[in-house]
Order: C-alpha cells, then sequence, then structure tokens
C-alpha cells in the first residue's frame, strides 16, 4: 500500500487518481488545513476505488504509528506541508516547526516500521536565482524565503539519512509550477483566501471574484518584460509521481518535474482569454520581492531515467483551471 500524506490536497489528490489508475493501493492522511473533506468523495468517484482516509496530523506521532500498524504500507508519497511563500516570510516558526517537524516525525515512524521508500515533493524554489537556464538537478541550492528554506532542510535530511542507510529509496521531486486541473473538473486548485500563485488569481478574476490581476512588473529580463515561469499540467505533475514510484532504479535520486519551457505572465493571461473566451482586467504594478525574472527545467534526467515528458500544453492548463472553477462555483 502507498501512503499520501497531504493526499485531499491539490496535487496531492491529483496524484492519487494517477496511483488509483495504475492500480495502487493509496490510504491518504491529511489533517484539512489546506484542503477539504469532500475532495475524498469525489476521489473515490473520478477513481472507483476505494480509498483509506484517516484525518489527522503527520506531526502526531501515535497516529503515524496506528496508520503503519493498521496497513502494510509500502511506500510514502509525502506532500504534507505549509507552502505559502508570503505567509512564511510572516511566520517562520510555524513553517520550521510543521514542515521539518512533520517530516522528522513521518522518517522516525517510517524507519520504526521498516518502510524505507519516500518520494518528497519539493520545490524548483530550491535553485534560488539560477545563473543560467534551464535549471539542472546538480545546479547550485540556495533559499530566499522560509517556506524554500524547509524543502532545503528537509532535502539535506533525506541526503543524510541515505548517507546513514542506503537501504533508503528516496525521490526528491522538484516542482516547477503546476498548474491546470483533472479533465473531469471534479478535483482542482482551490486555495483559502486570495491566491497568492498566478492561475488561481487569474481564474477569480475571470470569474468576477476579484476585480483586476496585478501584473508584478514589466521589468524584467524576459521575452516581453513580465515574469517567466515553468508551468506544469498537475496531471502531467501526478503521473511523474507515479513514474517515479515505479521505478526500477534504487538509492537517492533527484529530479525536476516541469515541461522545459518557459511562459510569460502575459503570455499565460492572454492564452488564458483566448482558450475560455473571457477578460481577465490587468494592470501592471511594482514588482513583488524575491520574486525571479525568469525560471525553467531541464528535464533531461526525468526523461531518460523515468521516461517523464509532459504532455499537456499551455492552453490544455488555462481551459482545465477554468472548468474545475465553473463546476464548482
Ligand atoms: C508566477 C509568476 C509572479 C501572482 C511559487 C513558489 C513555488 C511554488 C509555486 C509551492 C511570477 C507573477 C503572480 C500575481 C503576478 N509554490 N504573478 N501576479 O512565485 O513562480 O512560485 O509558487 O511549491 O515554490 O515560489 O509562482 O504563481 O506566485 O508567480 O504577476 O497575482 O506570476 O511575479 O512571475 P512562483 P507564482
Amino acid at each position: 500500500m502507498i501512503l499520501v500524506t497531504g493526499g485531499l490536497g491539490y496535487i496531492g489528490s491529483h496524484t492519487v487518481v494517477e496511483l488509483c489508475e495504475n492500480k495502487k493501493d493509496v490510504i491518504i492522511i491529511d489533517n484539512l488545513s489546506n484542503s477539504k473533506i469532500d475532495v475524498l468523495d469525489k476521489l473515490k468517484n473520478i477513481t472507483k476505488c476505494d480509498i483509506k482516509f484517516y484525518k489527522g496530523d503527520i506531526c502526531d506521532k501515535e497516529l503515524l504509528r496506528k496508520v503503519f500498524k493498521e496497513n502494510k504500507i509500502d511506500s510514502v508519497i509525502h506532500f504534507a506541508g505549509y507552502k505559502a511563500v508570503g505567509e512564511s516570510v510572516e511566520k517562520p516558526l510555524l513553517y520550521y516547526r510543521n514542515n521539518i517537524d512533520s517530516t522528522l516525525t513521518l522518517l522516525e515512524v517510517m524507519e520504526e516500521y521498516d518502510c524505507r521508500k519516500i518520494i518528497f515533493s519539493s520545490s524548483a524554489t530550491v535553485y534560488g536565482k539560477p545563473a543560467s537556464l534551464p535549471i539542472y538537478e546538480d545546479f547550485p541550492l540556495s533559499t530566499t524565503n522560509p517556506y524554500g528554506t524547509t524543502k532545503l532542510f528537509i532535502e539535506q535530511i533525506l541526503k543524510d539519512l541515505y548517507t546513514s542507510n542506503n537501504k533508503w529509496d528516496i525521490t526528491i521531486l522538484r516542482y516547477f509550477n503546476p498548474i491546470g486541473a483533472h479533465q473531469s473538473g471534479l478535483i482542482g486548485e482551490d486555495p483559502n483566501g486570495i491566491p497568492n500563485n498566478l492561475m488561481p488569481y487569474i481564474v477569480k478574476v475571470a470569474t468576477g471574484d476579484l476585480p483586476c490581476l496585478n501584473i508584478f512588473g514589466d521589468d524584467y529580463d524576459t521575452i516581453d518584460g513580465t515574469g517567466v515561469r515553468d508551468y506544469i499540467h498537475v496531471v502531467d505533475l501526478a503521473r511523474g509521481h507515479v513514474l517515479a514510484l515505479t521505478s526500477q532504479k534504487t538509492g537517492l535520486k533527484i529530479y525536476n518535474l516541469g515541461t522545459g519551457r518557459g511562459t510569460s505572465v502575459l503570455e499565460l493571461v492572454n492564452t488564458f482569454e483566448k482558450v475560455n473566451n473571457v477578460k481577465v482586467p490587468r494592470k501592471i504594478v511594482e514588482r513583488r520581492p524575491g520574486d525571479i525574472d525568469a525560471c525553467f527545467a531541464s528535464c533531461d534526467k526525468a526523461k531518460e531515467e523515468l521516461g517523464f515528458v509532459a504532455e499537456r500544453t499551455i492552453t490544455d492548463m488555462c481551459r482545465d483551471s477554468y472548468n474545475f472553477v465553473k463546476k464548482n462555483s
């Protein structure tokens, strides 16, 4: 069985769908701090699978022990964690305590039950401002906010753990910018409050929930001056996790999961308008502190070792993101 921590969240839920479609037995543990319990029924509806669910926090060692005692868990896909960059700057202790403490507790209980296969949800944010593009997995690592630093610290904990005992099978997946939603429109990105990230903000402007998209700067060194990112469809990202899980390669592995292509803010919002035949009022404002000009992945290693190739286009991502909100508003 596969334990998915944070499995009711945006990326976790899409990964659960792909796991079930690949006939894997899935258990979810989620504390619902950034997800909704109705996602569980939607997952059962999409997959027609019986998905076991434990409500709770992976900082709770006794709960985790109960999960491992009651189920034969072969591997863990670890998504659970706080992930708002801005909030992490305001509340660093909350982020360090939650993201690192929960991971340490998870790893300790895994060790107690001799479960040593883990896939960790990391982020391209660990690369900081890259010296060149595309970004390769062996690029220097540096972070500019506590959220990113928790990812960096957890990566280091995993590397040290592997060095101490090479029976561990550890895969670190560094996501670029996941957007989009499952084609059913039943699950998707549903952040609480005003979104920090670009696509959920665009969607809320398109639906009229927010008046205007603020484009954070148009004086970057990019094709049109606005920020460039490597947007990857969340279903492609989810499929990357299944490939990582079923890979015959063991040991400590690190992969970028992106498309290898950069898209600017203006390109994304204009594509969104065209694909969905909606207007997204926008205005250029000041840069957002901590943002970098451009970021996109080299995906050669994931392609070569996992057979991973992102297939969905920016058009697919824009269509699916809006489809989800229309079906759930
Ligand atoms: C994308 C582009 C903004 C909002 C962050 C985290 C990363 C990962 C993904 C968790 C940038 C511009 C955005 C808006 C804008 N999160 N923008 N107006 O900053 O690349 O990455 O989210 O794992 O770790 O760092 O994503 O979507 O916030 O921004 O102009 O209202 O859109 O300046 O160029 P980012 P984003």
